[in-house]
């Protein structure tokens, strides 16, 4: 009798090769282990297929509002304005507005909007945007009730040099730490790439506020540092979380509204700049799941 092997058609008749098909299931067994010693040592949700697709759904709806928003951010625009037309898209799209009261006290809007000297937590309010502005749009969704999460800057007119320095450099810190987040890297390693990148180009990067993981609620565990930290926690398949970078002109303190208590400002005042992607750790490396497809 010949041995059926792993590309043989299956014995059932679907017309699946066996690898697909009925072939026992070693490597689900072992993930199945290795999601219970995830979530026990670090209470991390390492997801399956069915939950990262609609992960998946998710971030894609939320990359296209926020592709809308920042389409739409143009002097005289208010960012009141762009919390309107998250509003109607969100609604289009059947989804939530993640920050419409969350946290304490209850963030009052459906996206942050964070400007100029702004690190993050800005509130859409009837200020127009101008000529030199820059702009973080922040959207959190939920569909379905998964979540993605992104953020994305935006230049409004001719802007100067070191607010076009704080893009560039908090762009290429978030591409750098995507390209080393694969099964066996470690945490820490994101905030060693972000950290000597800011650095080297003289930028600060702000250690008040993390990235996270993300997709079952809104902030789950791990904790991403952009900064540098010990984190020996290794990145493993199904793991979906943000890298969301804060990278400052000047120093890399901030300051938090006193009144609205949400509002984050750099200590000097100088430019802040930020952007954000969801991720899922995948068996060869990772995908960006708020990249627009
Ligand atoms: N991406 C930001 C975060 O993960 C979004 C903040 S929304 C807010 O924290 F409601 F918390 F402000
Ligand atoms: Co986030």
């Amino acid at each position: 009798m010949p041995m059926i092997t792993r590309n043989d058609l299956c014995w059932c008749g679907s017309g699946k090769k066996w690898k697909k098909c009925h072939y026992p299931q070693m490597p689900s067994q072992s993930q199945n282990a290795l999601a219970r010693q995830y979530h026990k040592q670090y209470g991390i949700l390492l997801k399956s297929p069915e939950q990262i697709e609609k992960i998946r759904i998710a971030c894609q709806v939320t990359a296209k509002i926020l592709d809308a928003l920042c389409r739409h951010a143009k002097a005289g625009i208010t960012t009141l304005e762009l919390d309107e037309l998250s509003r109607k898209l969100h609604q289009e799209y059947h989804a939530i507005p993640a920050p419409l009261g969350y946290g304490e006290p209850p963030f009052p809007k459906t996206i942050c909007t964070s400007l100029n000297e702004v690190i993050c937590h800005g509130i859409p309010d009837e200020r127009p945007l101008q000529d030199g502005d820059i702009l973080n749009i922040d959207v959190s969704s939920i569909v379905d009730g998964f979540f993605g999460d992104c953020s994305r800057m935006v230049a409004i007119g001719k802007i100067s040099p070191d607010k076009q320095k704080v893009i560039d450099v908090s762009l290429e810190c978030l591409t750098r730490a995507i390209a080393i987040c694969r099964p066996g890297a470690f945490i820490w390693q994101i905030g060693q790439t972000i950290e000597d990148y800011a650095t080297e180009h003289g930028c600060s990067v702000v250690n008040q506020f993390v990235g996270h993981g993300v997709g079952i609620a809104f902030h789950e565990p791990p904790e991403v540092p952009h900064h540098y930290n010990q984190l020996g926690i290794e990145m493993a398949p199904g793991m979906t979380f943000t890298i969301e970078p804060m990278i400052n002109a000047g120093v890399r303190e901030g300051w938090i509204d006193e009144t609205d208590h949400w509002t984050v400002r750099t200590k000097d005042g100088q430019p802040s700049a930020q952007w954000e992607h969801t991720l899922c750790i995948t068996e060869k490396g990772c995908d960006i799941l708020t990249v627009l497809k």
